[in-house]
This record gives structure tokens, C-alpha cells and sequence, in this order.
């Protein structure tokens, strides 16, 4: 694929570079950036080359800048640059550089986004929930930033192994087992288990914290099933079992699928020889009894050491995700590790990364934090009992919420559609409203606007792509390549230059993580849309200007429909 817009303008600005007067006085490995413009009022790509310059070289800004786009020959694809304000070289593209860009996304089905330079074999770590606990709030923001990201990767080319690393071998299996064994509720187990496993253990653990003999009760059925016990490690397998079964319901109406379950139990043979040899390497030493990682070398955690192994011989979540590593870097061929994971636990990471820094483990190690989500009033979003608010809920409820829209909106459609159209619109609502915030924001859940039709929403690209559908429609044909480009209204220029943009955002995005750059692309995107589908008239035009607007109008779908399901979310052809 042919490099972006901004690549080339920048191949072409640093040849220009090397052949001016101060050439030679260039710092070493100086090379000019090219952005997208912030104002298109005066071009579509910038510089801030010759500001840079002029400091090192000690020159005005605006001369070396009016130098620059003298000696700049921008052939096909520019205008004359234009300089602005302190220095600024503004360049403009020639209509013909973007309808020769158009045909070229009319040809590729990875509209022109060209794969990663190194292909790499990343494990994403994401969603992770922990058994018989229930799936909150911060799982949900988990599972939608890593699967946008890793759907991303993948579209770029890289292999991607997404894992996810349940917590299936924890404390709380004590209180599961003791109330499995007296509090169990067969048929409710039947009918919702994960809803069960949770009620079970909120009980027994409300239950436990008031009788000292029922907390000694579950600590040793822990003891037992640790232990290897048939019965205990029995229903273990059975609880997890269930759960899997009702977290793959989940993920199957969220469309999101792993290619591993790899939890903390798959590595409880791993970690006492991995203790082990952390001691014999020299890494890990005895301290009051237990082992630890000390980390003198690093200021930030000079006093906060890691404990991989309790005195009484227990393991540590530390532990589990120390051989988590070995495995993925050594079995699954890792070169770069993403953990998706609640900013809160990011000293844990930082200590894991150091100590696998510390074993010379040099895989690109990736730890991507987020923040809470918060209600209208900007509490902690919360069900009326105090209850972290759970995924399944919001799912169904999203979904409940949406059939209205589309009901009210289309009553006639036939019932089953109308279902499948809530379904689609109320998980991409939710998705939606995750991925349009920066990750660290926290951002509030509110069903008005996330389901409005109007504003930066799910419903609202949809809908744009539904437009776009609704053109071939009313045509009665679909888009057929081979016609005549012509760019000549504003309105088109823009479509244009927005589409061809796509190439920039979505390799842009793996930079820090931050699919909300590619959702504010697609917003731009479909107001970009509006503005032309209400200056420009698609099938009462005629000639090259209908197959110009038709084209554009089919591209704008297909962007929506990818970039769309780049954020996971999916589209439908009518609502
Ligand atoms: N189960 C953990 C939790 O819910 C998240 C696990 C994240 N992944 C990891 N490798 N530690 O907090």
C-alpha cells in the first residue's frame, strides 16, 4: 500500500530539506514531522519543521519557512505550500492526489491501511474476571478495550493471542466450597449459575466475617482442595465450569471471543519451582519467613517489595502472573504482553515487569490502565443495594432500551428485525460509550445519551451508515467501480480527505492505546457525511458528479462498517 498522505508530504518535505543551502547545518537525524491540520482553513497537512529549525539554527522562523516551500516541488499531490502565523508551512492537496487516493480505497478491502512494519506476537491479557465473584464495572471496561485493541492489531496484521486470565484459584473458593456443600440452591444454580456461585459466596463471606468457626470451616476446606482433595477439587472444577458457561453467554452477546482461558489455576504447578529458582538466581530472598523481591535499584519501589511465596508456604497473585510470563514468552512465542487492567493494580505490574526485567525477559511488556465509571452524579455506578453494577444487566437493559428507539422509530418492522436491531445498537450503545473516552477518563453512564440518536453515539454512526446503505437502496443496485473521479465542491474535497485519513487514525491508535481517537475519527467522519449528503445531491446528479458522490458515499460505509468493527462494534443496513 502506497504510504499516507502525511508520509508522503513528509518524504517529499525532508528531500526538500537536504537539498537546501543549510543542509549541511541540519542536527543529526533531524526529520521534519507532517500532521493533519488542526484548521483546514489554511491546508490539510502542516509543518512545524522550520520552527524547530530556526531555534537550532538561530534564523527567523518564517524566513526558513518561506525557503522551505520555495525549494518544495509538491509534483501531484500539492499546492504550493502557504506559510501562517510564526512559521507554520501549510500545504494543500491537489483534488487529483485525492480521487487517485479514492480509487485506490474503491480497490482495497483494508482501505489502504497498510500492515504494521514488524509483525509481532502479541498476547492481550483483558477481561479476566474472577470466578464465583461477580463481573463488574471494571470488567466491562476490560473486555472493551482489549478486544477493540487486540481487533485492531490483528486488522494491522500482528498475531494476536487473546487470553483470558480468569481468577479461578483464589480465596474465595474456601467460602464457595463450604457454602456449595450447605447453602447451595440446585435449582437457582440450574437456572442463573453464575448469579448462585455469586449469591453463595455473598453469603458465606457476610456470614464468616461474624463466626469465627465458619471462617475456620472455609479456610480448610481451602486447605483440602489445595491439598488435592477429590471432592473439593470436584465441585472447583464444576463451579468453573458453570462460570465459563455463563461468561461465555456474555461474551457471545458482546460478540467478543478469546483463543485461551489460560487462569491462575492453569500455572499452580509452575510456581513453587519458579519460587525456586528466583532464589537460587539470586532475585528473590527469605524475610520473616516468606519470600520476597526487593527492588533497591528502583526509588519508586525501594520500600514496596513483592511477595511471591507467605510464610505459611502460600502463593500470591504476583506469583501466578510471574509464570503467567514464562509461559507466554516461552510457549506462545510472546514478543509484546498487553494487560488491560484496572489502574489500581499498577504497582502489581510494575513489580511483575521489573522482576521480569530482573531474569532478563525482554518482551515488550505493556501494562494499559483505566479508570472508573461513574453514575449521572458522578458517584461510583452502583445497583440501589450498593452492588457493583453487573455486565449481564447493563447488557439486557441496553438492549430493552434500544428496541424502544427502534420501535418508536420503526413500528412496522417485523418483530424478529426490530429485536436484532436493539441488539446491535444497545451492546454498540455500551461499547461505544467506553471506547469515545479517553481510557483514563472516568467517564459517567447515562442511558439518555448514549442511546441518543443525536451527538457523538453509537446510534448515531449506525444510523450514518444506514444512510449510506439506503442510497444503493433506493437505487437499486449496489456501488460499481470503474467510473470517473471528479472532485470539485467543497463538501466533496472534505468526504475525500476524511476518508483517506482512515490510514493515519488506525495505526495511530496501538501508539498509547487509545481507541477514542479512532471513534472521534468515525464522529468526524460522519458529520463530514451530513455536511455533504446535504450540499451535495447523489442520484439527481449525473455523469462522473453521480459516480464521484456514489463512490464517496459507498467508501463512507465502509469505513463506518470497518472502523465500526475495529471498536467491536457491528452495523446494520437498516434501523
Ligand atoms: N482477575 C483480576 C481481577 O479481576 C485481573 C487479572 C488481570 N490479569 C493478570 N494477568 N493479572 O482483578
Amino acid at each position: 500500500m502506497p504510504n499516507t498522505f502525511a508520509e508522503q508530504i513528509s518524504t517529499k518535505l525532508n528531500e526538500t530539506l537536504l537539498s537546501l543551502p543549510f543542509a549541511s547545518d541540519l542536527p543529526e537525524g533531524f526529520v521534519a514531522q507532517v500532521d493533519q491540520a488542526q484548521n483546514r482553513q489554511f491546508g490539510d497537512y502542516q509543518s512545524n519543521a522550520a520552527m524547530i529549525l530556526a531555534k537550532q539554527l538561530k534564523k527567523n522562523p518564517r524566513e526558513i519557512a518561506s525557503t522551505i516551500a520555495d525549494a518544495f516541488d509538491g509534483g501531484a499531490l500539492t499546492d504550493k505550500p502557504e506559510i501562517a502565523g510564526p512559521g507554520f508551512i501549510n500545504f494543500r492537496l491537489k483534488p487529483e492526489a485525492l480521487s487517485t487516493r479514492l480509487d485506490l480505497l474503491i480497490e482495497d478491502e483494508k482501505l489502504a491501511v497498510s500492515a504494521a512494519g514488524e509483525k509481532k506476537t502479541i498476547v492481550a491479557d483483558f477481561s479476566a474476571p474472577n470466578v464465583a465473584k461477580p463481573m463488574h464495572v471494571g470488567h466491562i471496561r476490560s473486555t472493551i478495550i482489549g478486544d477493540s485493541l487486540c481487533r485492531i492489531a490483528r486488522f494491522l496484521g500482528h498475531d494476536v493471542i487473546a487470553d483470558n486470565h480468569i481468577g479461578d484459584w483464589g480465596t474465595q473458593f474456601g467460602m464457595i466450597l463450604w457454602g456449595w456443600k450447605n447453602v447451595l440452591n440446585e435449582e437457582a444454580l440450574e437456572e442463573d449459575p453464575i448469579g448462585e456461585l455469586v449469591r453463595v459466596y455473598k453469603l458465606v463471606n457476610g456470614r464468616q466475617k461474624e463466626e469465627e468457626g465458619l471462617r475456620d470451616e472455609c479456610k480448610q476446606e481451602l486447605v483440602k482442595l489445595q491439598a488435592g482433595d477429590e471432592e473439593n477439587l470436584a465441585i472447583w472444577k464444576k463451579c468453573i465450569e458453570l462460570s465459563k458457561q455463563g461468561l461465555q453467554k456474555i461474551y457471545g452477546l458482546l460478540d467478543i471471543e478469546f483463543d485461551y482461558w489460560l487462569g491462575e489455576s492453569f500455572y499452580n504447578d509452575a510456581l513453587a519451582p519458579l519460587v525456586e529458582e528466583l532464589m537460587k538466581e539470586g532475585i528473590a530472598e527469605e524475610s520473616d519467613g516468606a519470600i520476597c523481591v526487593f527492588f533497591p535499584e528502583n526509588e519508586k519501589m525501594a520500600d514496596k517489595p513483592a511477595l511471591i511465596r507467605k510464610s505459611d508456604g502460600g502463593f500470591l497473585y504476583a506469583t501466578s502472573d510471574l509464570a503467567t510470563i514464562d509461559y507466554r514468552i516461552n510457549e506462545l512465542k510472546a514478543d509484546a504482553i498487553w494487560y488491560v487492567v484496572g489502574a489500581p493494580q499498577q504497582l502489581h505490574f510494575d513489580q511483575i515487569f521489573a522482576i521480569a526485567g530482573k531474569r532478563g525477559q525482554n518482551a515488550n511488556f505493556e501494562f494499559i490502565p483505566f479508570g472508573s465509571i461513574l453514575d449521572k452524579n458522578g458517584k461510583m455506578l452502583k445497583t440501589r443495594d450498593g452492588d457493583p453494577v453487573q455486565l449481564a444487566d447493563v447488557l439486557n437493559e441496553s438492549i430493552e432500551r434500544a428496541y424502544k428507539v427502534v420501535d418508536e422509530k420503526n413500528p412496522d418492522f417485523p418483530e424478529e428485525e426490530k429485536k436484532q436491531i436493539a441488539e446491535v445498537i444497545g451492546i454498540g450503545a455500551v461499547k461505544y460509550a467506553e471506547l469515545s473516552q479517553f481510557r483514563m477518563t472516568d467517564y459517567k453512564f447515562d442511558w439518555d445519551t448514549m442511546l441518543a440518536l443525536k451527538g457523538n453515539t453509537a446510534p448515531y454512526l449506525i444510523n450514518a451508515y444506514v444512510r449510506t446503505r439506503a442510497i444503493f437502496r433506493k437505487m437499486g443496485d449496489d456501488f460499481q467501480p470503474g467510473g470517473n473521479l471528479v472532485l470539485t465542491e467543497d463538501a466533496e474535497k472534505d468526504l475525500a480527505l476524511k476518508l483517506a485519513q482512515f490510514a493515519e487514525t488506525v495505526p495511530a491508535v496501538l501508539n498509547d492505546f487509545r481507541p477514542n481517537t479512532l471513534a472521534a475519527y468515525l464522529y468526524e467522519l460522519a458529520t463530514t457525511y451530513h455536511r455533504f449528503w446535504e450540499a451535495c445531491p447523489v442520484l439527481r446528479a449525473e455523469g462522473d458528479v453521480r459516480y464521484t458522490r456514489l463512490a464517496l458515499c459507498e467508501l463512507t460505509g465502509r469505513v463506518l462498517r470497518c472502523g465500526l468493527g475495529l471498536l467491536g462494534i457491528r452495523t446494520t443496513e437498516k434501523m
